[in-house]
């Protein structure tokens, strides 16, 4: 049974607050979690606990601190470790609210996933065999090269451009043929006089180009340059993050870069011109979170490939369930800050694979050197999963993370192979 929580106010990868937590039970079984934030966040998101006022410019976690070693440890104390479900309807029943603004959505991860690695120490299990309950298999990775939107000061409108090493044998394979594309990407932007400032939140190039298409013809350069068959080796998928550029007034799209203004359609049908042109496996976010006629519109006229809601599902077993009645998108992107906690992540895998929709464990913009997230993509076999780029060391600890689980395991486990929405 659970006896003590101690709490820490920890900072993220963008140097801000966030929630670091330990939770030891009556045997002397500990476990420890630091929970990430978003920048890019959709308004229907659970809500961390932020101090406001003038520490932090008002991201402080003080409050949420102290709920977790008060009021929130009151509601777990004396249930019994293992009891995941139990612990986490516990949580929410404490805090009371839909969103778990009133006791801190952060407050409560931190205790969900610390909880899950106190299990795993009490079963004396790795936290992927824990939490794991069928077939395990290694995630795909969906990596970041090229960032924009709100991870690149804007550079490009469109969120991320990323690669799928789709060709590769095995997950060690698949992380070096991505590390070849990041290198050539870099000897691209610099022949065509690109310009960036350093490295963006995900560990992506933020150039400056003079056009969103302009980075999916800079990606096909790399591969090129990197001797890679494009769609055999390796693929694309976009995370469009169209929320962040969605007037929700007037009901357009615009595109700074461009100074180009679209109504839904003309956004799918630029969307589907790319996936023409070039080797575009999966699209996220393609429309904005509460746009449900526009991605009623992309499923039908891009139904072929993975498409993937992020801001439009935020792991909510119910906006999921909705999508999946309307026939909107075909995958989902999990991350479990979107929701709360394990058990609701977990729902909304089970929820998706039921419907014959695909799955992406996310980690968020503002990441930590933990890297529960890994054995989560394993545990739950989800199939994808995205984390940034091959480097900075919040990125890397997951990468490395399921690199050595693949040694650990051996021939005992495969890389999952996607379909991008073949097969729905
Ligand atoms: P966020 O972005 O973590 O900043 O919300 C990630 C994403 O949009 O996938
Ligand atoms: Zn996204």
């Amino acid at each position: 049974p659970i006896e003590t929580i101690t709490a820490f106010e920890a900072l993220d990868s963008r140097g801000r607050p966030t929630v670091g937590c330990t939770v030891v039970t009556r045997g002397g079984a500990r476990g420890r979690a630091i929970v990430p934030s978003g920048a890019s966040t959709g308004s229907h998101e659970a809500r961390e606990l932020r101090d406001g006022g003038e520490r932090y410019g008002g991201y402080g976690v003080r409050r949420a601190v102290a709920n977790a070693e008060g009021e929130l440890l009151d509601a777990v104390r004396g249930i019994d470790v293992t009891d995941q479900d139990v612990v986490d309807r516990a949580l929410r029943e404490a805090d009371g609210t839909a969103d778990g603004g009133r006791l801190g959505a952060n407050a409560i991860l931190a205790i969900s996933v610390a909880a899950a690695q106190a299990a795993a120490a009490v079963r004396r299990l790795p936290l992927y065999a824990a939490v794991g309950d069928g077939l395990m298999t290694l995630p795909m990775p969906m990596i970041n090269i090229i960032s924009g939107g709100a991870h690149a000061a804007r550079a490009l409108d469109v969120q991320d451009f990323l690669v799928v090493p789709v060709g590769a044998a095995t997950f060690a394979e698949a992380i070096e043929t991505v590390a070849r594309v990041r290198a050539a990407t870099g000897d691209v932007l610099r022949d065509r006089g690109a310009t960036w400032a350093l490295v963006a939140d995900e560990g992506g190039y933020g150039p400056q180009l003079s056009s969103n298409r302009e980075a999916l013809e800079v990606l096909s350069a790399a591969f090129d340059r990197a001797h890679l068959i494009p769609g055999d080796d390796i693929a694309i998928a976009i995370d469009v993050a169209a929320t962040q550029f969605h007037s929700a007034s007037d009901g357009t799209y615009h595109w700074q870069t461009e100074d180009r203004r679209m109504r839904s359609a003309e956004l799918v049908e630029e969307l589907a011109a790319w996936s023409a042109d070039f080797p575009v496996v999966s699209i996220e976010d393609a429309l904005a979170e509460d746009d449900w006629d526009g991605w009623r519109t992309a499923t039908e006229h891009l139904g072929g490939i993975q498409l993937l809601g992020d801001d439009l599902f935020v792991t909510s077993p119910d906006r999921l369930r909705r999508g999946i009645a309307e026939d909107v998108a075909n995958a989902v992107l999990v991350k479990p800050n979107q929701i709360g906690t394990l058990s609701e992540a977990r729902e909304a895998v089970g929820i998706a694979h039921a419907a014959g929709y695909a799955t992406v464990l996310s980690a968020r913009s503002g990441e930590t050197e933990d890297h529960w997230l890994a054995d989560l993509a394993v545990g739950w076999n989800t199939g994808q999963l995205k984390i940034g780029s091959t480097m900075r060391s919040e990125r890397t600890a997951k990468w490395n993370r399921v690199l050595e689980i693949e040694r650990e395991l051996g021939d005992d486990i495969a890389l999952a192979r996607p379909m991008f929405g073949r097969g729905s």
